[in-house]
C-alpha cells in the first residue's frame, strides 16, 4: 500500500469526533460568511440603481400624500401651527417659494426641523419635494 493510514489514528474515536466536529464548524463558517457578506449590499450601492422615482413628481401624486402623511395634522385649518398652511396648492406653493418647505423636512440649519416630533421623513420623500421644487412645481 502507498499511503498507510496509522492504525492508531483511526481507532482513536476521540480524534474523529474532534475531526468531524472542526468540519462543521467549517460548513458553519462558511454559511455565516455567506449570510453577512449580502447584509449591506442594496441595489443602490451595487450597482448605483435608485429605485426612488423623482421624475415628473406631482402635488397631485406625490407631495399631497406626503403631506397628507405627516404635516397636515398640525399645519392645516384656520390657525395652523407656526401659521404655516400646507393643506392646498397655493399655501404649500409659497413655503416651497421661501424655502423653508425644504429646509425644514431636510432639517437645514436655521429652520425648525419637521415633522415637529417624529421621524424625519424619508431620504426617497425628501428627494420627490426637492424635484418638485426644481421642476416648477407641477399640479398634476
Ligand atoms: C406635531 C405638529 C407638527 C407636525 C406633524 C409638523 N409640523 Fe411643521 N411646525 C409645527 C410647529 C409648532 C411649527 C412652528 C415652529 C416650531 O414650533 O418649531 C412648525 C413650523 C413649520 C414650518 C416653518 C419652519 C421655519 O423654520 O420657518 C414649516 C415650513 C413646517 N412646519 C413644515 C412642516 C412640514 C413640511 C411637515 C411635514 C413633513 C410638518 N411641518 C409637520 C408643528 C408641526
Amino acid at each position: 500500500m502507498l499511503f498507510r493510514v496509522p492504525r492508531a489514528w483511526l481507532e482513536k474515536s476521540e480524534q474523529m469526533k474532534l475531526l468531524k466536529y472542526m468540519i462543521m464548524l467549517l460548513f458553519l463558517a462558511v454559511i455565516i460568511g455567506g449570510l453577512s457578506s449580502c447584509k449591506y449590499d442594496s441595489e443602490e450601492d451595487l450597482y448605483g440603481i435608485d429605485d426612488c422615482d423623482t421624475d415628473g413628481v406631482t402635488y397631485q401624486d406625490n407631495i399631497l400624500p406626503i403631506l397628507n402623511r405627516s404635516c397636515t395634522a398640525c399645519h392645516s385649518g384656520a390657525s395652523p401651527s407656526g401659521g404655516v398652511g400646507l393643506d392646498n396648492f397655493d399655501l404649500v406653493k409659497i413655503s416651497a417659494d421661501n424655502g423653508s418647505l425644504l429646509g425644514s423636512i431636510n432639517h437645514d440649519s436655521g429652520f425648525s426641523p419637521m415633522p415637529k416630533g417624529q421621524d424625519k421623513l424619508s431620504e426617497c420623500e425628501i428627494k420627490q419635494v426637492k424635484s418638485w421644487i426644481n421642476n416648477g412645481m407641477l399640479y398634476d
